[in-house]
């Protein structure tokens, strides 16, 4: 899996795909993350990539030019190309699956300031919001989205990990304990400690239905 960054922060980025499990992912190859730098499509002097809204009011926009440019530098046919953006449609589980099941090259465009030219909308695949929150930049959004895809790639966690993640089967994880066997007079519970593995399995089953239950019955509807 390709994902393209565009980004005005390359720094951000880089800083995170340089440690742990993703830096694993793209040593291995199983994975390609490149970052591109928004700045250095514009056609205008010193950098600019924004400019004073029409119609009067606060903040900077990116300007169409240097975002479209960047995305056409990186785009081809297969690419499904997504701006950041707290309007966008939640990102969950499932649009991460339908993610990888359309394509294998990611574009994120990272927002910054008071967001996109509205026109850019019309080179893009849509817009994709982590949540009902506004952020200063898109990178967090964008880091998230490639983390929870990469998870999906064969080979990046092992496969175990993955099919007993939460939200896989619709439900959340069971809980998991590690030693002691006693803290400070919270026990972990028995059925995990006598290595049967078919009443071990039974118990996790039930766990998965008593947390979503309990955490997200929304879920379960
Ligand atoms: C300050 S925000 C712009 C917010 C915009 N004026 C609005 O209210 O819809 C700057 C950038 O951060 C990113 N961003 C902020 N919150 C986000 C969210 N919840 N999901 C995805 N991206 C977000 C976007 O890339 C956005 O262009």
């Amino acid at each position: 899996m390709r994902f393209d960054i565009l980004t005005l922060f390359p720094d951000i980025i880089k800083s995170y795909i340089n440690e742990s499990i993703i830096k694993r992912a793209i040593n291995k190859g199983l994975i390609e993350v490149n970052v591109i730098n928004i700045r250095d499509y514009t056609l205008l002097k010193n950098g600019q990539v924004d400019d004073t809204p029409y119609g009067g009011g606060r903040g900077m926009v990116l300007m169409c030019e240097p975002v479209v440019r960047a995305i056409e530098a990186v785009k081809d046919d297969d690419a499904l190309v997504y701006l950041l953006t707290p309007q966008g449609q939640i990102f969950k589980h499932e649009l991460a699956q339908n993610i990888v099941d359309k394509t294998k090259h990611l574009i994120l465009v990272c927002g910054h300031y008071e967001g996109f030219d509205e026109r850019i909308l019309n080179f893009v695949d849509g817009e994709i919001s982590i949540g009902d929150f506004v952020l200063t930049g898109g990178e967090l959004p964008a880091l998230m989205i490639m983390d929870a895809i990469a998870r999906f790639i064969p080979g990046v966690i092992n496969d175990e990990s993955f099919n007993n993640d939460s939200f896989r089967d619709g439900l959340l994880d069971y809980p998991e304990y590690t030693k002691p066997r006693d803290f400070r007079g919270y026990k972990v519970p028995d059925v995990l400690l006598n290595g049967d593995h078919k009443k071990i399995d039974e118990y996790r089953k039930q766990e998965k239905l008593r947390a979503t239950m309990e955490k997200r019955p929304d879920l379960l509807k």
